[in-house]
């Protein structure tokens, strides 16, 4: 194909880890293809990154300063794939402020600082694209802002950290220790910079906070953002909720009811039965409810270079094809709504009602069962299901999977068992989730 001048989309990418350079070998490895969806020849000509030794192939400038990039007059779009605040928010605020399109992987610098470079973005009319933020290689950006446009959108959950899901289910079918898993995940690039981000939930939320953003129509609150990790889940749980008929997964979920949005993640009973329950290893899964269409799953790999570098590659895609039709102006607004809502309230953690599992260590006497089973009656919660696993000769767990409850019941209720004479371990407490599909 021979492309004029004004069919080529001069890209830069700032940071040559993983995503980055995933990226490029995408965009140089599938041109042909590529140019023929858009009409446009996407060219790769400035790459930077810290630690840049060497040149690369088919790049005209690599060097180290990323904002060489975001004020080279002859580049369209500004590639973030470098995470973290500092440098990405200022190299983004600049590239942004010079006329620049920018596309980002960086879902903390989104979650967390998003709201400015959203509003610089869209006052001066250039796109700021960021589906490789969430769920790796699943369009789920496109699903919410685009796909489902006509609903109102209900509800969300989703398995949204790779890293997470690996260890979970490495550990469940495998018996594997969570710290070997977590290494593993290291070597196949999956997890972040900072590990502790994909165990504790923190990119989980980062993504989760993005979704309800875009699902809701408001303003980005990673603050309201309940997070809860994987790292207090021991193997007996995961095997005790496999006996119940369950899985345990770190979820996001986002909800909005009467005016009030939970957002929260955290691990999760789900019964076997529902699919997302049945989504292992690497991968993501999203549920999203609307009004008019039901429920809808998205489910793919969620990290890796090659699944992340497909969302990278559509939003260059994107904006190559607007620049194609001559657009001056992106066609969809950045968070999906030309107005937010700021009159929603944040629910708390405390607020919210669901089942819960409890796993109480308590010791082999007679009468502790019933002394337990009083203190979550004089709380008002019913018992759905309770078993007394094997004794090693002192202590006994006693699973309990409760009845939906408020959590600040729940929370009461658990403070009584623990302080009974013969209850020696603090209560685990997992919540249980059921959804439509
Ligand atoms: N560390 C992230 C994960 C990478 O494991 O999901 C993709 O966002």
């Amino acid at each position: 194909m021979n492309l004029e001048k004004s069919k080529t989309l001069k890209v830069g990418i700032c940071g040559y880890g993983t995503v980055g350079s995933g990226t490029l070998a995408l965009l140089q490895g599938n041109a042909k293809e590529i140019t023929r969806r858009t009409g446009v020849k996407i060219e790769v000509c400035r790459v930077a990154s810290r630690s840049l030794q060497i040149d690369i192939a088919g790049v005209t400038h690599c060097g180290t300063d990323p904002f060489e990039v975001a004020d080279d007059p002859d580049i369209d779009v500004l590639v973030e794939t470098m995470g973290g605040f500092k440098p990405a928010y200022e190299v983004v605020e600049q590239a942004l402020k010079n006329g620049k399109h920018v596309v980002t992987a960086n879902k903390a610098l989104i979650a967390e600082r998003g709201m400015p470079l959203v509003e610089l973005a869209e006052q001066n009319g250039v796109t700021l694209a960021y589906e490789s933020a969430v769920a790796g290689g699943i369009p789920v950006i496109k699903a919410l802002r685009e796909g489902l446009a006509a609903n109102r959108i209900d509800w969300l959950a989703g398995i949204i950290n790779g890293t997470g899901n690996f260890i979970l289910t490495e550990m469940m079918q495998k018996q594997r220790e969570f710290a070997d898993v977590l290494a593993e995940a290291q070597s196949l690039g999956y997890a972040e910079a900072d590990p502790t981000f994909d165990v504790e939930g923190i990119d989980a939320a980062h993504k989760l906070t993005i979704m309800a953003s875009i699902a809701f129509g408001m303003p980005l609150s990673f603050e309201n953002t309940y997070t809860e990790g994987i790292a207090a889940l021991t193997p007996d749980d995961i095997a005790y909720a496999k006996e119940l008929g369950y899985h345990i997964k770190h979820l996001g979920i986002a909800r909005i009811e009467n005016g009030w949005v939970q957002t929260r993640v955290h691990p999760t009973l789900i019964s076997t039965k529902q699919l997302i329950a049945n989504v292992h290893g690497v991968g993501n899964a999203v549920l999203v409810h609307g009004h008019a269409v039901g429920s809808t799953l998205y489910n793919g790999p969620g990290a890796g270079a090659e699944a992340t570098a497909s969302s990278v590659v559509a939003d260059l895609i994107d904006i190559a094809r607007a620049k194609a039709q001559g657009l001056s102006k992106p066609l969809v607004p950045t968070l999906g709504f030309t107005k937010l809502r700021t009159d929603l309230r944040a629910l708390t953690i405390d607020e919210i009602e669901t089942e819960y599992y409890l796993r109480i260590t308590a010791q082999d006497v007679v009468g502790v069962m019933a002394n337990i089973a009083k203190d979550l009656e004089r709380h008002g919660i019913g018992i759905d299901a309770i078993i007394q696993k094997e004794s090693d000769g002192q202590h006994v767990p006693i699973v309990i999977l409760t009845d939906k409850a408020r959590e600040s019941e729940l929370n009461n209720a658990i403070a009584a068992i623990e302080s009974l004479e013969s209850v020696s371990e603090p209560v685990m407490r997992i919540r249980v989730e059921t959804f439509g599909l």
